[in-house]
């Protein structure tokens, strides 16, 4: 996190329960060597105070606009000087404001003044997460280029649970981080895989697997963060399009494979991670297939293996390929890297990887292995994404 260093960052607190975890995200943040200047609400002093921001910060608190000890200016000042602006915790009230350009006080005044990165980082009650005023002003805050952070779900301060609960300050104080990195992979275009196929055995069975597509959307959002051009090809998930990637929604192998080629010829990296099924059903019945009375037998044709074919281009892009192994991982991940003839290989096992939020990591390259310890899949993503920086090289056949 090196990149970190001597920037400067407004945290701006609102007026919600979730106030009291700014107190450690402002904590995370100067560990990082962020300089952070905090600005209140006056209803965020209610749930949090000024002198445990300042303790903390090492700096006087902004919280009212008239008694600026400076030269009244302070909104314009701080702004001057952000390289972001953080809202943590916003709450519907102060989202209505960003959203409709009000500024009648001193943290809505520096965020219209600013010059800067906006990071929000939403904390309500589910229901008026759910309110459709709500969610007209979150839409209006995306196109505006506000960088929305969560909220996720979970059990809420009211004691009901849903949509609505702040990100924990850990989640936060990276994706704040990650905004500071440096754009390495601005001009590339990154094309991904993700998620699982569906091989439809008739009109309403398939064959498919426990994918969630996590990983590879996680890889998709590091790639943005180092401000590549995504392109995601993703198979079925529950998952939220990442903010900024062309998503292409596929469902088969056969459809995936398509949707490659189509977009391969300028890709400078190409990221196998969706676990693609490999057989499909020869014959797919268009009709529900009726039961009978005796056994079925279904015949499965291999599908095409994209990640080889994507390789075996004459100027391939760099291919990383993802193996889930159930044994033996080393080995096989080896045998796999040489077979596929990719540079880089990672491999997991797959009991600990596959719907789950966090795993680990095996590299495989020319110069060895490099394991990634256990740790959430975006952090992992991160990191992979570091080790990618570190091989690629623009233009080369790879
Ligand atoms: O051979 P195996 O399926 O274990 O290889 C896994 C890697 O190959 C993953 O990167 C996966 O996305 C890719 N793959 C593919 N097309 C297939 C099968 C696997 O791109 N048909």
């Amino acid at each position: 996190m090196e990149q970190a260093r001597q920037k400067r960052i407004v945290l701006g607190i609102t007026g919600g329960i979730a106030a009291y975890k700014a107190a450690e995200l402002a904590r995370l943040l100067v560990k990082q060597g962020i300089e952070v200047q905090v600005a209140m609400t006056e209803a965020a002093c209610h749930f949090i105070t000024p002198a445990t921001m300042q303790a903390l910060t090492g700096r006087p608190v902004l919280v009212n606009q008239w008694d600026a000890a400076d030269n009244g200016m302070a909104h314009i000042d701080s702004s001057r000087a952000a390289d972001a602006i953080v809202i943590a915790p916003a709450t519907a009230d102060f989202i209505a404001k960003l959203a409709h350009g009000q500024a009648d006080d001193l943290l809505s005044t520096l965020c219209l003044a600013r010059n800067c990165a906006l990071l929000v980082a939403p904390a309500m009650n589910k229901q008026m997460w759910g309110n459709p005023a709500t969610q007209r002003n979150i839409e209006q805050l995306e196109r505006d280029g506000v960088a929305l952070l969560g909220p996720a779900s979970g059990v809420q301060a009211c004691g009901e649970e849903g949509m609505g609960r702040m990100l924990e300050a850990e989640q936060l104080a990276q994706d704040i981080l990650a905004v500071f990195q440096p754009k390495l992979l601005s001009g590339v275009k990154v094309l991904l895989t993700a998620g699982p196929t569906y091989e439809a055995i008739d009109a309403v069975r398939g064959i498919t697997n426990r994918s969630s597509g996590k990983m590879g959307y996680a890889l998709a959002q590091a790639a943005l963060e180092l401000g590549a051009e995504v392109v995601l090809i993703s198979g079925p998930t529950a998952l939220n399009k990442p903010h900024g990637a062309q998503v292409v929604n596929v469902s088969s192998a056969a459809e995936m494979f398509e949707a490659v080629k189509q977009q391969v010829a300028d890709a400078g990296i190409f990221i196998g991670v969706a676990a693609v099924a490999d057989y499909r059903v020869a014959q797919a019945s268009e009709q529900k297939i009726k039961k009978g009375d005796g056994s079925l037998t279904l015949e499965l044709v291999p599908n095409p293996d994209i990640l080889s074919y994507v390789a075996g281009l004459p100027k391939p892009p760099f291919c990383v390929g993802f193996a889930a192994e159930s044994e033996q991982l080393h080995e096989h991940a080896r045998a796999k890297r040489q077979a596929k003839r990719i540079p880089l290989l990672a491999a997991n096992l797959a009991q600990a990887a596959i719907g789950t939020d966090d795993n680990e990591l095996a590299l495989f390259d020319d110069t060895g292995e490099h394991v990634l310890p256990r740790a959430d899949k975006l952090t992992l993503a991160r990191q992979l994404m570091l080790h990618v920086l570190k091989l690629y090289q623009p233009g080369a056949k790879q």
